[in-house]
């Protein structure tokens, strides 16, 4: 067998849960590239080092993932998105420069536009529950949408005071008892916590105080269907599921990667869905 011309990878640890490999996979046989993506487990004090040696590695830019977001932007020239959020997932080499993003933020957005086209013509504030990476990136990309009040809601309230510093006043902090009083006027309510994930813990959300109209994303991807998915549903409101964000937000890499800028379909997203527990 020769060697493909063009090759990418996802670096975590651990990363042989990542269903990336498949979905990368998925668009290089749709499109007939000359290309692969593989997964490389790397711990963190191995991270920068092989980052260094990336191309050696045969690589052209990789995705990151757990534990390695903070150091891959640290150890790369990162875009304005990744700057913004603080954390990258997606890097490539540019005339032999290490280059980042955070694709997290478009994914996100993208699959709300594709689940409830118009969820941000309601004129209401959002709610962003999380305000870890992920609550970061989710905050950033309603701001940089136009919402004009996204309200963090955190455990740890100074870490949603610090989102407020980086982003301004369109960042409003909150506690979790405030959240049914936040939620009567919300038309979005978003997850970027961990709760729901399969094997952490769960909280039950009562989402009655929501509007009928308001929409309920969840950036946990697995399960399909996360308790405040299934509440939400149950409750008749639009919902925007992980498995959208996780699809969306790859669309960018694979383009840096291998030139093409592929599609999220029907078919794949059928294919990926097949691999992760419904509920
Ligand atoms: P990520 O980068 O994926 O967002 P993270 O930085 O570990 O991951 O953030 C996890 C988020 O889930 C945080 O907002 C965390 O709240 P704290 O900042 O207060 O820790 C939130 N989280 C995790 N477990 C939680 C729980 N049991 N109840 C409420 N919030 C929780």
């Amino acid at each position: 067998m020769t060697k493909p011309a063009r090759a990418a990878c996802v670096i975590g640890w651990p990363a042989k849960q990542s269903r990336s490999p498949r979905l990368h996979g998925y668009w290089i046989r749709k499109y007939g590239i000359d290309g692969d993506y593989r997964i490389e487990e790397q711990p963190p004090e191995a991270f920068a080092a092989f980052l260094r040696d990336l191309e050696a590695h045969g690589y052209v830019g990789a995705n990151v993932t757990m534990p390695h977001k903070d150091a891959a932007f640290a150890l790369s020239q990162p875009d304005d998105r990744a700057r913004a959020v603080g954390a990258a997932n997606t890097l490539w080499l540019e005339r032999g420069a290490l280059k980042s993003t955070n694709t997290d933020v478009e994914g996100f957005v993208a699959a709300l536009d594709e689940s409830a086209p118009g969820w941000d013509r309601r004129g209401r504030a959002a709610i962003v529950l999380g305000a870890g990476g992920a609550g970061r990136a989710i905050a950033y990309g309603l701001l940089d949408r136009g919402l004009r009040t996204v309200h963090v809601v955190n455990r740890t309230l100074a870490k949603a005071e610090e989102i407020r510093a980086r982003f301004g006043s369109g960042i409003e902090p909150a506690t979790w008892d405030d959240l049914p009083q936040l939620m009567r006027e919300a038309s979005l309510l978003a997850n970027a916590t961990s709760l729901g994930m399969v094997g952490k813990d769960a909280r039950r959300i009562d989402l009655s105080a929501l509007p009928d109209d308001a929409v309920v994303a969840d950036a946990v991807s697995v399960p399909l269907v996360t308790p405040l998915l299934d509440a939400a549903l149950r409750r008749g409101l639009t919902t925007s599921n992980g498995l959208g964000m996780l699809l969306h937000q790859a669309v960018r890499g694979f383009e840096l990667w291998f030139g093409v800028r592929p599609r999220v379909t029907e078919e794949l997203r059928r294919l990926i869905a097949a691999d992760i527990p419904p509920r």
